[in-house]
Order: structure tokens, then sequence, then C-alpha cells
């Protein structure tokens, strides 16, 4: 893996045509390459719309809400990231899965025309998990102040135009929602909200599991429930993320776990940045039938 010098704070760098994490991108033939297996289950979202929260009910339901099996190790390990490599890490995110038993939990923020080719000709489950853009957009810039494999976030207002035009680590949030969107009408993909997750724990959790295949009692969704609260996941140091060295992610900027909640844009977003994003929105977002909530 290549040196903490030479990967962190970098700009990004393109694959086809995609801004991409620099650290990513070295050897990125090892993605293209990836072969799947017909079992693994795939979980994809754009970055900061709730990845480790489904993570880690996902590996509760296939461990009938067991939190001790869930105990085995820490999430990176159990739902390891496909695309990821950075210094300091035991092991790639292919390498990671190239050791993991079947089912394998494959986690990804990439776009679809990245993704290996292998997942589709293997017709992989896939979980999608969708967040409202303006707290997409918040939560991206606290994580960019902290995670130095991306490039600083800038001033506010200048991140607000890199993110509605796209210039951000695996590009634009309305490319993302609304392919995969699309997709769900060939390929299995449970699509998910992140507000509906909040809202109602209960029957998103039913749904990703009768998804998986699985049924389980009231007793075992409420204990998933209560283990994958904002609350408890920001105090259980296998999921909060501060098993990963400082120099990749430091929490002493902006804490992993940050708020947990929907609506926060309400504290960033002048108003006029406010009217200025709505019509740029309604204009991306005029050929998709995908609707978002913004407040609950
Ligand atoms: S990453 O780096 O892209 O994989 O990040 P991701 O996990 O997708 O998103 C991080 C945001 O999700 C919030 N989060 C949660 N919200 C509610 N409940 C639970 N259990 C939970 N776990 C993580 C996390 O706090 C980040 O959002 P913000 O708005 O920054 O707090």
């Amino acid at each position: 893996m290549s040196s903490p010098k030479e990967v962190l704070r970098q700009n990004l760098k393109m694959i086809h045509g995609y801004p991409m994490v620099y650290a990513f991108t070295i050897n990125w033939e090892r993605i293209e390459r990836f072969q799947s297996r017909p079992d693994d289950i795939v979980i994809s979202t754009y970055p900061k719309s709730g990845t480790t929260w489904i993570s880690e009910i996902v590996d509760m339901i296939l461990n009938n809400g067991d939190i001790e099996k869930c105990k085995r190790d820490v999430i990176t390990a159990r739902v390891a990231m496909l695309e990821m490599s950075a210094p300091g890490l035991r092991l790639s995110g292919v390498e990671e899965l190239e050791q993991m038993r079947p089912p394998r939990l494959v986690k990804t923020h990439l776009p679809i025309d990245l993704l290996p080719k292998s997942f589709w000709e293997n017709n992989c489950k896939m979980i999608y998990m969708a967040r409202n853009a303006k707290d997409v957009m918040v939560s991206y810039y606290h994580f960019d102040l902290m995670n130095n494999l991306h490039p600083y976030p800038g001033p506010w207002e200048e991140y607000l135009k890199k993110f509605m035009t796209g210039d951000v680590a695996y590009g634009s949030w309305f490319n993302h929602v609304k392919t995969w969107w699309k997709k769900k009408e060939e390929h299995p993909i449970l699509f998910l909200f992140y507000e509906d997750m909040k809202k109602n724990p209960k029957g998103e959790i039913q749904k990703v599991s009768s998804f998986l295949g699985k049924s389980l009692s009231d007793e075992i969704v409420d204990k998933i429930i209560y283990h994958t609260s904002f609350e408890v996941m920001k105090d259980n140091p296998l999921v909060n993320y501060t098993h990963l060295p400082t120099a990749v992610m430091d929490h002493s900027k902006s804490p992993f776990m940050r708020k947990g909640i929907t609506g926060d844009w309400k504290n960033y977003f002048t108003v006029e940045e406010n009217e200025k994003f709505e019509a740029f929105y309604k204009k991306e977002m005029s050929d998709t039938t995908l609707q978002f909530c913004t407040e609950i």
C-alpha cells in the first residue's frame, strides 16, 4: 500500500469520468477485475447516506440479532468496502473480501458505471440506501474535514457549489441516486431511505429481513433497533470508526458519528443558499420519479 504522504489530502482523480478518492485509484484494475460470488450481498450508497447504519443492521439480521457475533470484528472487516485502500490499514477492501467467509457483505459507494461487472453477471442482491441531498451535503462537508483521504472541503459556500456540480468524491449525488433508482427495474435492488429508517425502523428492518430471506421475531427486531440506534452506535468502538488510524480519520476535527438526524441542513444553509439549491435540485430531479423527504 502507498505511503501516507503520497495519498493524504490529494486532489480527486478522475476514473472513467468520475472524481475518485486518490488513494483508491492506485491499481484500479483490482476493482475492475473483482470477482463476485452469487451469494455476495452488496450495500451501496452515495457517501454519508447511512452506510454504516444499514451495514450494522444487515450484519445483525444475518446473525439473528446475536450481538456477541456482531462483536467478532470491526465493521470494516465484517462489511468490507470494495474500493478501500489506505496507508496504515491492515488490508485493502479487496483483500478483506477475499478473506471473508460467505455470504460476504460488500460495502461500496461506486456509481453504477464503476461497479465491477461481475456483480451484475452474478445477479447479486443489493441494498441501496439513499438520504436527502441537503443532509448528505452537511455530513459530507464535516467528513471531508476529518477524513484525510479526501481533499480539504474549503469554505462552506464553495463546498455548496462543488457538491451541486459533483466535484466531490464519487461525483454527483443526483446522478448516483437517480441511476441506482432506475437500475432497480432490472436488478434485485432493495432501495431504502435514511429518513424512513429514522421514522419507522421496525418496518424497514422487516423489509430488509424479508429481502434477505430471513424471518425474525419481534423481540429480535427490537434488539436490532436498540443496538443500531445512533446513541448506541456512537459509543460502539467497533462501528464508530475510531479504530482507523488518526492519520486517516481525525475525530477531533469532527466525529464520524456526528449527529445522526434529519434536517440538520437547516443549521447550515442560508435562506439564499437554500433557494439556489432548491432551484438546481428541481431541474436535476425533473427526469425521475424519485422523491426525498428533508424533515421528519
Ligand atoms: S460513509 O463514510 O459514507 O460510509 O458514512 P455513512 O455511514 O454513510 O454516513 C454517516 C452518517 O450516518 C450517520 N449515522 C447514523 N444515523 C442514524 N442512526 C445511526 N445508527 C447512524 N449511524 C451513523 C452518521 O452520524 C453520519 O451522519 P451525520 O449527519 O454526519 O451525523
